[in-house]
């Protein structure tokens, strides 16, 4: 298997680490494309890449970014969006210029029409030189949930009952969790130069497990990334814990 792995002791060094990662890609590349993710997971590494520009130590003034997925039928105001996320999180924080970063536009109810613009966006990029994803305890990545099949392009999701139920606590109740989303599909995040996945604690164990040392199906969608030729996992010791 091709995937190089670093363990770390805790999250504080998952971020860290990871931070590194992509700030290097950004210092031999100035003008790349980053793939970026939301969740819970990537804070830390925007915490540590802000900390970083902020020290003079990284520029973002070249760089473009993409976004994996977006929820349909937020406005990009609303504070769950995740345009919202990625201003907060990271853009408003570095010198990323204003018109260099793309999502998917969940305000756009055309679910075809946006889907296929975006992947045209993405591919007219070149795709990502390096894809930031985090990992869901199913073993989703972007909103790619297990299913029979693995769905190239960026598409329209009908968002699992186990999603929502996780995502519910961030709005008002389960009723206000937008039921479909608009992700790149696994060809789109699979035409990126580099992957560079996170997992951090011990709710995400079964799916490193399943991942990366199971076989490769759509029902577990991070398992394809065994085939990709340059995939780096970060993971801490408790979501690396079923792995030895
Ligand atoms: C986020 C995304 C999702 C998350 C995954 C893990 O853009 O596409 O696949 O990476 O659900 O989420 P956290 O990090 O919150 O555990």
């Amino acid at each position: 298997m091709a995937v190089k792995i670093y363990v770390t002791k805790n999250y504080d060094e998952l971020s860290k680490v990871a931070a590194n990662i992509l700030a290097a890609k950004v210092v031999l590349k100035p003008d790349c494309v980053l793939g970026l993710a939301t969740g819970s997971t990537p804070i830390g590494t925007y915490k540590n890449l802000i900390k970083k520009y902020e020290d003079g130590d990284l520029d973002f003034s070249k760089v473009t970014t993409v976004n994996l997925d977006e929820y349909r039928g937020l406005e990009r105001t609303h504070d769950q969006s995740y345009y919202y996320f990625m201003h907060d999180n990271l853009f408003d924080h570095v010198n990323l210029r204003k018109d260099a970063s793309f999502l998917p536009d969940g305000s756009k109810p055309d679910a075809a029409k946006e889907c296929e613009a975006y992947e045209e966006k993405v591919a007219s990029l070149g795709y990502a030189d390096i894809q930031l994803l985090g990992i869901g305890r199913n073993g989703h990545i972007g909103f790619n949930e297990p299913c029979d099949e693995f769905i190239q392009k960026t598409h329209c999701v009908d968002l699992t009952e186990s999603t929502i139920e996780a995502n519910k606590r961030f709005f008002a109740s389960a009723n206000d969790v937008p039921k479909q989303a608009y992700t790149m599909g696994i060809g789109t995040i699979m035409n990126a130069k580099s992957i560079l996945i996170l997992a951090s604690g011990k709710d995400k164990a079964e799916a490193v497990k399943n991942s990366f040392f199971g076989p490769v199906t759509p029902q577990v969608p991070a398992s394809i990334l065994q085939f990709h030729q340059d995939v780096t996992l970060v993971v801490d010791e408790e979501a690396y814990s079923l792995c030895k």
